[in-house]
């Protein structure tokens, strides 16, 4: 039953690139599925994620030509953006250690110290850099050293930070695409938008990065391009 509902579910999430202008999306949708979406799995718990709803008519029109004039973006009836903030490290990894120490014993024990050290040494040894690259070279050596004899995860540069926190925030992306299609709506995922323009119209720092931009609405026949072709299962998936 739980099956067939969510099967239910990956059918009819398609990418609707038009959306129909007279069916609007009521906020609690996007509300509910943004909620859903923030419990998806993510790296350590360290949930280096933000997500901008454009709730503004002006802000929403402004975003089309960021989304280089995407229909998808022209008709959404709701826009999300999907950002990695890997540069919050030390204030997730300090939320952590918050979480832990309140639902620990104030006694030393074992959950306790594992927790305090996980936050409070592992996240800083892979998230913390400087600008000349020596953190990185440390870490570097370190997983070759380590890697020799034994397995080993090789987590070493800026690369891998930003590979984790996209991999989160696309969980999420992707948490949130199955809940609007839940709802009985359509949404299409984008990666066509103007990096530097999206992150100064939403006056992020540096350190964020636009992991995709989502559209939604009550998607149109029109909207869907073509039939959903998949490379066939055999060639992708591999029994060892
Ligand atoms: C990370 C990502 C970025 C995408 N960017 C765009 C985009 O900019 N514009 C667009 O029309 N579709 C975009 N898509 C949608 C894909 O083209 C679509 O998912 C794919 O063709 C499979 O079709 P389906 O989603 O209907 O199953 C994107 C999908 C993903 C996962």
């Amino acid at each position: 039953m739980l099956a067939e509902s969510f099967q239910e579910i990956i059918n009819r999430r398609r990418s609707n690139r038009k959306f129909d202008a007279a069916i609007p999306v009521p906020d609690e949708v996007i509300r509910r599925s943004l909620e859903r979406a923030i419990l998806s799995p993510n790296s350590s718990n360290m949930q280096l994620w933000e997500f901008y709803w454009i709730k503004s008519d002006a802000m929403r029109k402004k975003f089309v030509p960021l989304c280089l004039d995407q229909s998808a973006a022209q008709t959404a009836q709701q826009l999300v953006v999907f950002v990695t903030r890997q540069d919050l490290w030390r204030k997730r990894a300090a939320w952590n250690l918050e979480r832990i120490k309140e639902s620990t014993a104030p006694e030393p024990d074992k959950w306790r110290k594992k927790g305090t050290d996980y936050y409070g040494k592992l996240m800083p040894l892979l998230y913390m850099n400087d600008p000349f690259g020596i953190l990185t070279l440390g870490r570097r050596t370190l997983c070759f050293v380590m890697g020799l004899r034994k397995p080993f995860m090789r987590f070493a540069g800026k690369s891998d930070q930003r590979i984790t926190v996209h991999k989160s925030c696309a969980l999420a992306a992707q948490t949130f695409m199955l809940s609007i299609a839940a709802e009985g709506f359509e949404s299409c995922p984008m990666e066509g938008f103007d990096q530097i323009r999206v992150k100064r119209a939403l006056n992020l720092p540096s350190g964020a990065e636009i992991n995709m931009i989502i559209a939604v609405g009550k998607g149109t026949e029109k909207g869907i391009w073509g039939p959903r072709f998949r490379v066939p299962y055999e060639e992708v998936v591999f029994e060892r």
